[in-house]
């Protein structure tokens, strides 16, 4: 079946598939690799980049079974396990069937976990429940994900477990044995495969890359960055011979990504309006400007809420990188901020602790959010 082709199907700002989804051809080619090979990969990147959709998209292009767990709202450990356990039964559920047919491997693995079956479901449900409520989170969860492994084991099926937001269960007490438990199945499953992803870097560097934690060196590791310019003029230029059956100038193009800063996000919430507001006619480049700034309008609030909780020496740092200046604490810059070049640095540091700037490709502090740069500016 031919896919309907609508425009505005380019640009969502939610979920970026199929014709919505714009290059990540590397990013996915080693995803989907990873994933048929059983190798874990955690997936970094700030907030509104493409974690989801560039995790979604390479699990639909490997076949597996998977489920997505995302854990931002888990608040203590009963709550991760509660989640993790749920997540193991539907994995079973989706990667092999029926589960009447497995009751007796299920039997052979679970010990401290009590597997029950619902039958009031039209298909028989396998539940899974600590058998106590003393018993400990962790060896639940670890009792739960073996028994994944071993099933899928005995018959020979691969699947994937997503776990998007995983920073939230590093924060929990630095994973109390949680990390522990996921790593002691995570390093030895053949056919269950882990994709880790979070949009809070620094905790999730020192979940994965502090040799004191569990999780040290089980992943690869795909740092997500901004699409580039060259992928999104054909992304766009698509859209345009769809719309109005021509060439759209590079010129207009340029100005979208320019005002944008080719934040995914935002480059999906100008084009879309552009797409909308200008359906019969290609705009200008006064129109596109317009569009943008009634966006930014919008978004005002958020943005002054998101630079007036930063201390007095982050918003001079955060001016320092708006206007462009690279060699932050150069003699010129620790004049014009006042500040000592320790204070800027700290400064610095917060700024990336708050996920208000971060390092772009060539380790230059960038400002994350357009709009954000946009009130600091002025
Ligand atoms: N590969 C892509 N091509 C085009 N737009 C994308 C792509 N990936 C994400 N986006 C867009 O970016 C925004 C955030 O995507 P999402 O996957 O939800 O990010 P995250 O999970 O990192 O928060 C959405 O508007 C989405 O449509
Ligand atoms: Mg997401």
């Amino acid at each position: 079946m031919k896919e309907l082709a609508r425009v505005r199907d380019y640009f969502p700002l939610g979920l970026a598939v199929g014709s919505a989804f714009c290059n990540r051809q590397e990013e996915t080619q080693l995803l989907v690799e990873n994933i048929k090979n059983g190798k874990h990969t955690l997936l970094m990147a700030t907030r509104r980049y493409g974690k989801s959709s560039l995790a979604l998209h390479a699990l639909k292009l490997s076949k597996l079974p998977y489920i997505e767990t995302d854990f931002y709202m888990a608040r203590n450990e009963k709550i991760i396990e509660v989640y993790i356990l749920k997540a193991v039964v539907d994995l079973i559920g989706e990667a092999l069937g029926p589960v009447d047919k497995l009751i007796v491997s299920i039997k052979k693995y679970v010990k401290g976990l009590k597997p029950k079956l619902d039958i009031g479901t039209p298909v028989l449900k396998l539940e899974l429940t600590p058998s106590s409520p003393e018993t400990d989170p962790a060896t639940n969860i670890k009792e739960a994900l073996w028994l994944l492994e071993k099933l899928l084991e005995e018959n020979k099926k691969q699947a994937v477990l997503l776990f998007d937001e995983f920073q939230t269960v590093g924060l929990i007490a630095e994973g109390k044995g949680i990390e522990g438990a996921i790593r002691h199945v995570a390093q030895k499953t053949k056919y269950l495969t882990f994709i880790f992803s979070g949009s809070h870097r620094r905790l999730l560097k020192t979940m994965f890359e502090d040799e004191t934690r569990p999780l040290y060196k089980l992943c690869w590791k795909i740092d997500l960055k901004r699409i580039s310019k060259e992928h999104y003029q054909k992304h766009i230029q698509a859209a345009a011979r769809l719309a109005w059956k021509k060439v759209l100038s590079n010129e207009l193009i340029d100005e979208i990504l320019v005002l944008t800063e080719r934040h995914p996000y935002y480059v999906n919430k100008l084009s879309d309006r552009i797409f909308t507001y200008y359906l019969k006619t290609p705009p200008q480049l006064d129109n596109i400007r317009t569009e943008w700034l009634a966006i930014v309008q919008e978004e005002k609030s958020d943005a002054i809420r998101e630079i007036s909780l930063l201390s007095l020496g982050q918003k001079g740092v955060l001016l320092q990188i708006a206007k462009g200046e690279d060699q932050l604490t150069s003699k010129q810059s620790v004049m014009a901020l006042e500040m000592q070049s320790s204070s800027i640095l700290a400064g610095l540091e917060g700024l990336e602790e708050k996920d208000v700037i971060e390092r772009g490709e060539d380790n230059q502090c960038e400002i994350i959010n357009p709009v954000v740069k946009y009130y600091v500016l002025k």
